[in-house]
C-alpha cells in the first residue's frame, strides 16, 4: 500500500500486476486504456476512461482492462490511497514492469485506437510530472 501526492501519475501501462487508487482529497482528471497490444517501442492502447473524479472515487488497472492509466491532479494537492499486488503470474519472467507512455505523442489509429510511443521514465516525467 502506497500513498501518492504528486501533480500526475504520468501516463503508463503494467505487466503482471493490479492496483486500486481511492481518491481521498482533490480532484483528478482520470484517463485509462484498455492495452491491446506491446512492442519494444509502442503501446497500442484504446481510451476507455475520461473524466473528472473526486474524493472517493475509485479506479484500477489489471491484466484485463484498463490496464493504462494517466491521471492528473486537478486540485494541488491531490491524495491517492494506493494499493498494488504484483507477481499475479509466477511464470512470468519479471514479478512486474511498467511502461511509460506519450499518448500526446502517438498516432490515432483508423480503428480509434492509439499507438503511443514508449518514453523514458526521465522523459515521462520530464514531459507529464
Ligand atoms: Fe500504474
Amino acid at each position: 500500500m502506497l500513498g501518492h501526492q504528486s501533480r500526475a501519475i504520468i501516463p503508463h501501462g503494467h505487466h503482471n500486476m493490479i492496483s486500486a487508487h481511492l481518491l481521498l482529497k482533490g480532484e483528478m482528471h482520470v484517463r485509462q486504456y484498455d492495452l491491446l497490444d506491446k512492442t519494444s517501442g509502442h503501446l497500442l492502447i484504446r481510451k476507455t476512461i475520461d473524466e473528472a473524479q473526486g474524493p472517493g472515487s475509485l479506479s484500477s488497472i489489471s491484466p484485463d482492462r484498463d490496464n493504462v492509466h494517466w491521471l492528473v491532479a486537478l486540485d494541488k494537492p491531490a491524495y491517492t490511497f494506493d494499493v498494488i499486488i504484483t507477481g499475479l503470474n509466477t511464470q512470468s519472467d519479471t514479478d512486474f514492469d511498467i511502461y511509460n507512455i506519450d499518448p500526446e505523442g502517438g498516432e490515432h489509429q483508423i480503428d480509434g485506437s492509439l499507438l503511443a510511443p514508449r518514453l523514458s521514465v526521465k522523459d515521462a516525467l520530464a514531459k507529464y510530472d
